[in-house]
C-alpha cells in the first residue's frame, strides 16, 4: 500500500472528469425494474396516498406507463394485481382473464420490448390478505404450492416473460418449475423472492396492492431480520429447485446479504427496493430535509455496489431520466 505523501487519493478526485474514470459502480437504466400496479376497469388512474408517483392503475393506463418507462431504456415491469373479487383460497389469482393477465397481454400485443414480469403471491386475491391458503389460523405451506404453481401457470399462458414468487412457501420455486414444465413453459424464467424479510418496510405497498393480513403477521413464512446464515440456506434451496435468478428483499437495510448471496452464489442476484424505502426518501425531500434526486441515486448505486446485477424499484423511471 502506497503511503502519504507520494500517494494522495485526492489528486484523483480534483475534477468531475477524474471522477468519472475512477467510478467503479455503474447504474444503467436497464438494471431497473418498475413496479405497477393493474386493477380492473378503463382510463383508471388512483394515486397511492403514501407513494407520490406511485398508481393502480387499469390496464390501457398501465400500457402507457410501461410504454413510457421503455422509452426512458428501463429494462422492464413488475406487475401486482388488485383483482375485483377475493375469496379465502384467491381463486382470482388464476383467473386467465384478471388484471395481470390482461395487461401481460396488452402488454405483449403493443409490442412491448421491455421484460414483463409478473408477481406471483396468493395475498393480493385472497380475503384474509395471508401469502397462501389459511388453516385453523395457520399459513398451510403445501395446500398452498398448488395454487401458486395454478397462478404461475396463468401468468406464463398470458404471455410473462418471467414469473417472481414472493410468497416464501417451501417448495414453491420446484412446484412452479413443474407445473410451468408440465405445460411446455420450460423457456420461462423463475425469479424467486429468495431472501425476504418480514419487515415494517412494506408498510405503503400493502396500500397500494390492498393486501394487508387482516389477522397475524407474515412473521411464520417471512425471514427474521437478524438471520443472514439462514438466507443463504433459502437461496441455495431455490437454485436448487430451479430458480434463474434470485432476489433479496427489502435491499437498503440487508446489503450485507446481497453481497453474501452475489459472492457466494454467483447467480443473478436482484433486490427489491420497497416501498417503505421510496416512501421515507419521497418524505424527508418533500420537507427539503434532504436532497430528493441526490439520495434516490446514492441509494440505487449503494445496492449495485453491494453486488446487485438488477434492482426493482418504484424510482425506475426517476431514476431513468435522471442517468438519461
Ligand atoms: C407480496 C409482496 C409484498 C411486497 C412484494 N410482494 C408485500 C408483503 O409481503 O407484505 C412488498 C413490496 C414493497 O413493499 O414495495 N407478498
Ligand atoms: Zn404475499
Amino acid at each position: 500500500m502506497p503511503r502519504f505523501p507520494e500517494y494522495r487519493p485526492r489528486r484523483m478526485r480534483r475534477t468531475a472528469a477524474l471522477r468519472a474514470l475512477m467510478q467503479e459502480t455503474r447504474l444503467d437504466p436497464a438494471q431497473l425494474i418498475w413496479p405497477l400496479f393493474v386493477r380492473p376497469g378503463s382510463g383508471v388512474r388512483e394515486p397511492v396516498g403514501s407513494m407520490p408517483g406511485v398508481f393502480q392503475t387499469s390496464v390501457d393506463e398501465c400500457v402507457k406507463d410501461a410504454e413510457r418507462a421503455q422509452a426512458l431504456g428501463v429494462g422492464g415491469v413488475i406487475l401486482f394485481g388488485i383483482p375485483s373479487h377475493k375469496d379465502a383460497t384467491g381463486s382470482s389469482a388464476w383467473d386467465d382473464d384478471g388484471p395481470v393477465q390482461q395487461a401481460v397481454r396488452a402488454l405483449k400485443a403493443a409490442n412491448t420490448r421491455l421484460l414483463v414480469i409478473t408477481d406471483v403471491c396468493m395475498c393480493e386475491y385472497t380475503d384474509h390478505g395471508h401469502c397462501g391458503l389459511l388453516h385453523d389460523g395457520e399459513v398451510d405451506n403445501d395446500a398452498s404450492l398448488e395454487l401458486l404453481a395454478r397462478e404461475a401457470l396463468s401468468h406464463a399462458r398470458a404471455g410473462a416473460d418471467i414469473v417472481a414468487p414472493s410468497d416464501m412457501m417451501d417448495g414453491r420455486v420446484r412446484a412452479i418449475r413443474e407445473a410451468l414444465d408440465g405445460e411446455g413453459f420450460d423457456h420461462t424464467p423463475i425469479l424467486s423472492y429468495a431472501a425476504k424479510y418480514a419487515s415494517g418496510y412494506y408498510g405503503p405497498f400493502r396500500e397500494a396492492a390492498e393486501s394487508t393480513p387482516k389477522s397475524g403477521d407474515r412473521r411464520g413464512y417471512q425471514m427474521d431480520a437478524p438471520n443472514s446464515d439462514e438466507a443463504m440456506r433459502e437461496v441455495w434451496l431455490d437454485i436448487d429447485e430451479g430458480a434463474d435468478l434470485v432476489m433479496v428483499k427489502p435491499a437498503g437495510p440487508y446489503l450485507d446479504i446481497i453481497r453474501r448471496v452475489k459472492t457466494e452464489t454467483g447467480y443473478p442476484t436482484g433486490a427489491y427496493q420497497v416501498s417503505g424505502e421510496f416512501a421515507m426518501i419521497k418524505a424527508a425531500a418533500e420537507r427539503g430535509w434532504i436532497d430528493g434526486e441526490r439520495v434516490m441515486m446514492e441509494s440505487l448505486m449503494g445496492i449495485r455496489r453491494a453486488g446487485a446485477d438488477f434492482i426493482l424499484t418504484y424510482f425506475a423511471i426517476e431514476a431513468a431520466q435522471a442517468l438519461g
